[in-house]
């Protein structure tokens, strides 16, 4: 089974690079080695390559940024994607990608489901949801995970900015009434491993391609999450000053 992996720099790429190794020949491009905004040396790769799966783990991530870089967020979460699916689709190839809780408006007071109507409420959640939709109208063969509040040791995230500003600040206003599910990139990386193995061992067909949410169990608000994050790394040791938190109100 020949995967190929786009975006293996970022914070799912780098772990997808690990754990995707184990299951087949992996061949992996960086932002450096296949910048996914030309769209011509895409397809082509894509092409040369040949690949029975292509996992994009590539994206436009800055959420409040994208407000004000809307081509750039539309070109690689939503144009980029339409490319390969489009190669996949000529390839006969997979095609794996990842969206965000931010395709919804947030208004739902319980966990949303595949079935929820999406309804996004910003230039990145706008981007990602068309994105999601090139692939399900072109590529026959896809399985779109849905996620939210990545961590990883790599890259830029909410748990790494919270303990770098422990040391920096005195008081820290966090929001307390969005609420999410932070998911470990490993995690996300291991179960992709996991479905791919399956699928590439059964040889299957498109019957199992569709859009499935998957982020770990449980919920907390930003809050909550700051407030465990900075007591848990004092108990440990990471950090020694202990900022205190004001929650406020995202409305
Ligand atoms: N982070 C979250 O909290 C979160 C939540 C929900 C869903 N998601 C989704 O999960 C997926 C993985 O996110 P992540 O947290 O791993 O993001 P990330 O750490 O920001 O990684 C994104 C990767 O895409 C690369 N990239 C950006 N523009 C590119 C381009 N034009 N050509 C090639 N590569 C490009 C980046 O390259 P550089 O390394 O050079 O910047 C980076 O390696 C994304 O689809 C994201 O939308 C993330």
């Amino acid at each position: 089974m020949k995967i190929l992996l786009l975006g293996s720099n970022g914070q799912l790429g780098w772990e997808l690079q690990r754990a995707l190794a184990s299951i087949g020949q992996l061949v992996a491009y960086s932002r450096e080695e296949c910048n996914v905004e030309d769209f011509e040396t895409l397809r082509k790769l894509i092409e040369q390559v040949s690949p029975d799966i292509v996992v994009n783990a590539t994206a436009y991530t800055a959420v409040d940024k994208a407000e004000n870089d809307v081509d750039k967020a539309y070109l690689v979460n939503a144009e980029a994607v339409k490319v390969m699916a489009e190669a996949c689709e000529q390839e006969g190839a997979w095609l794996v990608h990842y969206s965000t809780d931010y395709v919804f408006d947030g208004l739902k007071k319980s966990p949303y489901t595949e079935s929820d109507i999406p309804n996004p409420l910003n230039i990145y959640g706008q981007s990602k949801l068309m994105g999601e939709e090139y692939i399900r109208k072109i590529c026959s063969k896809h399985i779109i995970f849905r996620t939210s509040w990545v961590f990883s040791t790599r890259g830029r995230n909410f748990l790494k900015s919270i303990i770098n500003k422990a040391s920096e600040v005195d008081t820290l206003q966090i929001i307390d009434n969005q609420y999410g599910n932070p998911t470990s990139a490993e995690l996300l990386a291991d179960v992709t491993a996991n479905v791919l193995n399956k699928l590439g061992v059964r040889n299957c067909d498109s019957t199992f391609s569709g859009l499935y949410h998957l982020c770990c169990d449980g919920y907390t608000s930003w809050y909550a999450y700051a407030h465990y994050l900075l007591h848990r790394s004092q108990e440990l040791g990471i950090t020694r000053t202990l900022p205190s938190l004001i929650p406020v109100t995202w409305q």
